[in-house]
């Protein structure tokens, strides 16, 4: 195996805080494929979780703190997990479903997502270091920004799991087979 999930990840970084690497991934190890899309899934997941916690704290109860670890890792996070689709899973699934039409306008759908998404974690990471910086303002449509952006996350996710990972895993069940 060329790659791994936490290859030069530091020590003491908590799990939450873990970015997956997948620089050099290129193989069509199908387990590994799953095993990374699942990592970047809870990666995104933990972050979530954090937003929510930011946007049900605001304005009173908001931690500068939180705002500053998340605005940090909000555009990574996002970017991580869409060059690892983008570069490496989705021509690994257009390979081997080159005449599935269903899969190609899921493979549209999400990569409007994606676009969609990381411009509002640009957004979003410039809104909660105000909040960091203890600048923030309009708590209510900082609260409104946070949950379209994690509602929006989670859906994402959601779909592809229920459309593109039984997609691999059958691709993985032919290749062991083989
Ligand atoms: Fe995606």
């Amino acid at each position: 195996m060329e790659w791994s999930l936490d290859r030069q990840m530091p020590q003491k970084m908590p799990q939450s805080q873990k970015r997956v690497d997948t620089a050099q991934a290129g193989t069509e190890d199908f387990g590994d494929l799953l095993d990374l899309l699942r990592a970047h899934h809870e990666a995104k997941l933990h972050l979530c979780e954090e937003l929510e916690a930011i946007a049900d704290s605001l304005p009173d109860r908001v931690s500068p703190q939180a705002c500053l670890m998340a605005a940090r890792r909000v555009v990574a996070t996002v970017y991580d997990a869409h060059d690892f689709e983008d570069s490496v899973l989705w021509p690994v699934l257009r390979r081997n479903r080159p005449e599935d039409v269903r899969l190609e306008a899921s493979l549209s759908r999400l990569h409007h997502e994606h676009l969609e998404d990381e411009s509002y974690a640009e957004e979003l990471a410039s809104v909660l270091t105000d909040w960091a910086m203890c600048v923030g303002s309009r708590a209510e449509a900082t609260g409104y920004m946070l949950r379209g952006f994690f509602g929006a996350v989670r859906r994402h996710i959601a779909f592809e799991r229920e459309h593109l990972v039984p997609i691999l895993e059958q691709i993985k069940r032919a290749s062991d087979k083989s």
